[in-house]
């Protein structure tokens, strides 16, 4: 059952501070969040820069029953539930990016970094860290950055208590989650799908390019090829074929 929040002051890394937890014996469903994270880390070898007291920087401790293999589909699980708090808190339709970002109107809202305890057979534990854009506004973020940022409080005008938000981010991830060990996978990539920013779009993958076709029950990108061949993806960054991102 996801619901125990612990709140920190100062942290580097909630990933960090949940991987010690996880090794401490804490109970799957235990969530970490920081109030001023300094070292965040994103996806790719990139940091995650938040400004202090704004976002939401929160690190979720599971240990479920799956095949190493279907470990992403919590990353994914992850990304539908931060959808549907960022839309509770009056943000319009918001999207997906394979694995795991959200994006409102093609400006990313949150991303997901998802470390896993796992070996061959089984999975130890999963630490779903979830950097969501809060109450930061546009002058909060770097210049530079590979996607532009939103907030909730620039969809909407309207700031937004941080641990509210988190506590409702974790019953949806708690409902999705139960979902997930009583039905098992299946529900998973027509949700995923539904919100998919890129459903159809011509996308590349290193050397792969072909149209967004749909999402494996493992959480696999899949790409159809101009050769009509269906190329899985399962690690790295898709983007639209035509962009120019770096
Ligand atoms: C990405 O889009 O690259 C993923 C960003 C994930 C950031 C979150 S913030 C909470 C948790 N702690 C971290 O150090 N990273 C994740």
């Amino acid at each position: 059952m996801v619901g125990r929040l612990i709140i920190r002051g100062d942290a580097e890394s909630t990933q960090d501070l949940a991987r010690e937890m996880a090794l401490q014996g804490a109970p799957a469903g235990t969530a970490v969040m920081a109030l001023n994270q300094t070292r965040g880390r994103g996806r790719m070898g990139r940091s995650w820069i938040s400004p202090p007291g704004k976002n939401l920087a929160l690190s979720l401790l599971l240990r479920p029953t799956l095949l190493p293999r279907d470990a992403p589909l919590l990353g994914l699980l992850a990304s539908i539930a931060v959808a549907e708090t960022v839309e509770d808190a009056g943000v319009p339709e918001a999207r997906l990016r394979w694995p795991n970002d959200v994006l409102v109107s093609d400006k990313k809202i949150a991303g997901i970094l998802s470390e896993a305890s796992m070996d061959d057979r089984s999975v130890e534990f999963v630490i779903v860290g979830v950097g969501l854009n809060v109450n930061a506004q546009e002058s909060d973020f770097p210049a530079d950055l590979p996607t532009p940022a939103t907030s909730v409080l620039m969809c909407t005008g309207r700031e937004s208590d941080l641990e509210q938000t988190a506590r409702r981010l974790l019953g949806h991830m708690d409902r999705l989650y139960e979902k997930l060990n009583r039905e098992g996978s299946g529900f998973v990539p027509p949700l995923w799908e539904s919100r998919w920013a890129h459903c159809g779009v011509r996308l590349t993958h290193k050397k792969v390019t072909g149209v967004g076709h749909g999402i494996g029950s493992d959480g696999a990108l899949l790409l159809k090829t101009d050769q009509g061949r269906i190329e899985r993806i399962t690690s790295g960054e898709v983007l639209p074929a035509e962009s120019t991102r770096t």
